[in-house]
């Protein structure tokens, strides 16, 4: 069919109103696409490639949104007959830019794709949406994004499918990091029809745990009223790698065995060192910095002293985000990661002027209990019963890089874990990788992109060959580049005895 609106005439939505249809045909779409920006696939340059682009506007009758989808098709002769969509991250549901050159990756791999606004535009920050006013959050707008819009676009955008080509997709995927994550799950259970095949990076599940976490450091430094300087975080981090690095039998920069470093290294050891800070006037590591480490490592605790969550890992860039001070002007001053402090300021204290340097525990605590009893049911992506999604066929993979400087990666494998423990042949569905060396959905870190694994997700969709190990690159100490396998977990890559490592990843096992 012709890439015209009228082509779009009969699109329907159960619960929604087509507002706009519009279609216009792309010829000469060029991109470079890196892995980083589509996490489980190669980079790919696309060049000359056309598509169909439609955009579909849509509203709730009575809900005042007005949400976009954007689909692009390629021309039939090169379609592949499946369907990719892509994920968000933050608070962007999807159409962004960076979103979109996930899309340009999907077109040049002859996939159709298509993303959705949920309806708040492209704003960073949702301080533009998030109240209706001082007190009342935008519940409909805060819906879309958690779930409703997720259902809506694979929908409508299935429908777009079989208006052009005449037939549905074969198969539909998603491929997503971190909101993107977070997406992926929630489709999985709630929505378990809508996709064949899931990749989910990082997914910022538990949403209502993790985000308190991100400032559980910053909460830390305030009440102990004592701010360490970036430098001090980052000596600790690399005396924390310098040490923990062997613990996994092989010395290349990497902390695989995140438990033993915790159970071994002890940051409060460093106290007193002399390092290397040209901010201090008298360079060295102080028990303040210590404790913070420990405190982000550990997770956060409430008043009574109980754990509520898992930390960021040893190894982990703190200084850039998580335990970020600010000593540019008289005392440091910690910088909370500003996506958390939005979602406790604007959702859970409904006061975009929540002061949060100077909560007591008990307060803070408290907003945590709140997060969790107001957003749980909506934003919380827990549900860890994929019935559903696996009756249906469904395949679903979570990958996490043991280096997030965001999202604690022992969620993921608590995810895994529960899932586990409620559904008997979990791994015959839904497979978790750890990825040591990798850091938040591809932004540094000595691994690269587990690349092969959205192939390895098709595989199991469409042949049944689940995926038992997946390659990866690290780049060592030396600046060697080499071949290295991730693995399901709880399994963990092991170097096979008497293989050279510089024979890459012919020489790992997956192991229990
Ligand atoms: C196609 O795009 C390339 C790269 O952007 C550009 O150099 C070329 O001039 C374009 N060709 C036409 C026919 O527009
Ligand atoms: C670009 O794509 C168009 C449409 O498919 C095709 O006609 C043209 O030959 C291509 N140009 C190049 C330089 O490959
Ligand atoms: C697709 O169409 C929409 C709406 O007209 C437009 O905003 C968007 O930039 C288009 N995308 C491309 C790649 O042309
Ligand atoms: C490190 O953190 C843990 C967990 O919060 C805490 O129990 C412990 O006391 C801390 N260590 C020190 C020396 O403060
Ligand atoms: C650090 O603080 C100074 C002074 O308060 C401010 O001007 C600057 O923008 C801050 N920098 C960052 C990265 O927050
Ligand atoms: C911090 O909170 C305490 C207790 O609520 C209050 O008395 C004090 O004025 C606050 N300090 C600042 C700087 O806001
Ligand atoms: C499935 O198996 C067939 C036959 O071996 C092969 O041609 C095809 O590429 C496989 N598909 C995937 C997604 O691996």
């Amino acid at each position: 069919m012709s890439c015209v609106p009228s082509t779009f005439g009969n699109i329907a939505l159960f619960g929604g109103e087509i507002q706009a249809v519009a279609a216009a045909l792309v010829t000469n779409h060029s991109a470079s696409v890196s892995s980083a920006r589509r996490f489980t696939q190669p980079s790919v340059e696309v060049r000359n490639a056309s598509f169909c682009n439609i955009t579909v506007t849509y509203t709730h009758p009575g809900q005042g949104d007005s949400i976009i989808v954007e689909a692009w098709l390629p021309p039939k002769e090169v379609w592949n007959g499946r369907l990719q969509a892509v994920g968000g991250g933050g608070f962007i549901a999807g159409r962004y830019s960076e979103f979109y050159t996930a899309m340009s990756g999907a077109i040049g791999d002859g996939y159709a794709t298509m993303t959705s606004d949920a309806g708040l535009g492209g704003a960073l920050d949702p301080t533009s949406w998030a109240l209706l006013s001082p007190g009342n959050v935008n519940l409909y707008y805060l819906q879309n994004l958690a779930s409703v819009s997720l259902d809506d676009a694979a929908t409508i955008t299935k429908s777009l499918i079989r208006a052009y080509y005449g037939r549905g997709p074969e198969y539909s995927y998603w491929n997503g990091c971190s909101q993107g994550g977070r997406q992926g799950l929630m489709l999985a259970q709630r929505y378990p029809t809508a996709y064949d095949g899931i990749a989910a990076g990082a997914p910022g599940i538990y949403w209502n745990d993790f985000f308190p976490t991100m400032l559980w450091p910053s909460q830390f430094m305030n009440m102990l009223g004592d701010y360490p300087y970036p430098c001090e975080v980052e000596a600790i981090t690399a005396a924390a790698i310098t040490a923990c690095d062997p613990l996994d039998g092989v010395k290349d920069g990497v902390i695989a065995d995140v438990d033993a470093c915790l159970a071994s290294f002890d940051p409060f050891s460093l106290v007193g060192n002399v390092i290397n800070c040209a901010e201090m006037e008298t360079p060295h590591i102080t028990s303040a910095a210590a404790a913070v480490v420990n405190a982000t490592w550990q997770g956060m605790q409430n008043v009574h002293g109980a754990r509520l969550w898992p930390g960021l890992n040893p190894g982990t860039d703190l200084a850039i985000i998580a335990a970020k001070t600010n000593c540019t002007d008289g005392p440091c001053q910690a910088v909370p990661p500003p996506v958390a402090a939005q979602w406790l300021s604007l959702f859970v204290a409904r006061d975009a002027n929540l002061d949060l340097s100077n909560l007591s525990h008990v307060e803070f605590d408290w907003l945590v209990r709140q997060g969790k009893q107001r957003y749980n049911s909506i934003m919380g992506t827990g549900d860890p019963d994929l019935s559903a999604f696996f009756g249906a066929g469904g395949k679903l993979i979570t990958f996490h890089g043991l280096l997030d400087q965001l999202i604690p990666p022992k969620g993921t494998s608590k995810y895994f874990d529960t899932v586990s423990s409620l559904t008997p042949k979990t791994q015959g569905s839904y497979r978790h990788f750890e990825i040591p060396g990798w850091s938040h959905c591809g932004n540094g870190g000595p691994t690269s992109e587990p690349t092969s694994l959205f192939d390895q997700l098709r595989a199991w969709v469409e042949n049944g060959t689940a995926p038992a190990r997946s390659p990866v690159t690290v780049t060592d100490l030396e600046g060697n580049a080499r071949g290295r396998i991730i693995c399901p977990y709880p399994q963990k890559a092991v170097l096979d005895k008497g293989c050279p490592i510089a024979e890459g990843a012919g020489c790992w096992s997956c192991s229990f």
